[in-house]
């Protein structure tokens, strides 16, 4: 794209010191587009954020504060990662999900069209569809999702429409798969405690961390028994958030509702298996019943992006996907020690 069309286009990134968002920075940094972020830090981290990049700590549904950074920065696209991602979480405490990922979208979508900010890109998810009845999913296929993480995003989706129809803006709503993986240089990577998505769980078993990894239920109608899911790498996934940006504002009139997945699906075991031949290792696994809520399997349909974007993912192998987790597992292993010797 036009180097100057990215000098013109500053970009604000919600969340840009979460798992996702800090990749998006990097994406946008690496390609020369002017970034700054907004992190609340509840959840993120601010050495996620390279230090050239302009921070603001605080909430996205702080008008004032958006409306400053907008005006500060010159802001013609918001990038909007932050909010609440923890499936079960949602299922016991409904309202923070409506609060942090339904009103607090609602906040900043007002404070983008009262600024004039011309491009908007949603973080959704798969998990708006609920489970599907026919896999690979469709973006047309029914929205039915089966926990209110889903349902707090898919209204979100649903108020971008209605808002783009009414006002000079357009969005792209991208409904992430499963993102795994980390920055291939260890930029950043995947650091909160206690996460609960496999790939991080069964590279915390190789570090030492966990004695060993539940596959949640062996009993389903996919082929060796498990769960199956379409992992997508983090800086894939980082880049075609960037490539939307350019079809926005290649096209205002356009907005986007994507899904990001490579469509193929691979089975718990197969992970497991995976980051055992990767790390030359076994680990410990342990049977245990299916999880509430879970599907089967879980895939997307691509051509809809293939299509749209000049998307070339270039880390694809469910290999190199787990090899940059476990590197990143290490790197964080090895900063917190250091921040452990400094006191
Ligand atoms: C869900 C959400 C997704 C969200 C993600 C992280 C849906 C449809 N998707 O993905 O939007 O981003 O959570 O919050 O709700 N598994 C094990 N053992 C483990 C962990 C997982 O066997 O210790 C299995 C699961 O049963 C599943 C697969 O691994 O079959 C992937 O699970 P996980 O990584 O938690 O992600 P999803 O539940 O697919």
């Amino acid at each position: 794209m036009n180097r100057n069309l990215q000098t013109e286009c500053p970009v604000l990134v919600t969340g840009g010191a979460g798992y996702i968002g800090s990749h998006a920075v990097l994406a946008l940094r690496d390609a020369g587009w002017p970034v700054a972020v907004l992190d609340n830090l509840v959840t993120g981290f601010r050495f996620a954020v390279p230090d050239d990049v302009p921070f603001y700590e605080g909430d996205v549904s702080d008008a004032d504060l958006v409306a400053r950074i907008v005006s500060e920065r010159g802001t013609r696209a918001i990038m909007h990662f932050a909010g609440s991602v923890v499936v079960p979480e949602s299922v016991a405490d409904p309202l923070k999900y409506y609060a942090n990922n339904t009103a607090a979208s609602r906040a900043l979508i007002a404070a983008a069209i009262e600024a004039g900010v011309p491009h908007f890109i949603f973080s959704s998810t798969a998990a708006t569809y609920g489970v599907p009845e026919i896999s690979p999913v469709s973006e047309d296929a029914p929205k039915v999702p089966i926990n209110p993480y889903g349902w707090s995003k898919l209204m979100t989706e649903r108020m971008l429409a209605d808002v783009a129809a009414a006002h000079p803006m357009n969005y792209a709503a991208l409904r992430y798969f499963n993102v795994a993986g980390a920055d291939p240089q260890m930029r950043s990577g995947q650091s909160t405690a206690g996460a609960t998505h496999l790939i991080k769980v069964a590279v915390e078993a190789a570090a030492g961390k966990r004695d060993s990894v539940a596959i949640f239920g062996s009993d389903y109608d996919t082929p060796d028994g498990t769960g199956v899911r379409d992992y997508i790498h983090v800086s894939d996934l980082a880049v075609a958030h960037v490539l939307a940006l350019e079809a926005l504002i290649a096209d205002p009139g356009r907005s986007l509702t994507m899904n990001c997945g490579y469509g193929r699906g691979f089975s718990v075991r197969e992970v497991l298996d995976t980051v055992d031949r990767v790390t030359g290792a076994a680990i410990t696994r342990t049977l245990e019943p299916r999880r509430a809520g879970d599907p089967a399997s879980l895939i997307s349909d691509p051509s809809r992006i293939r299509a749209t974007l000049p998307w070339r993912p270039q880390h694809h192998d469910l290999a190199t996907i787990v090899a940059h987790a476990l590197g990143w597992e290490t790197k964080l292993a090895e900063m917190r020690n250091a921040e452990g010797d400094n006191g």
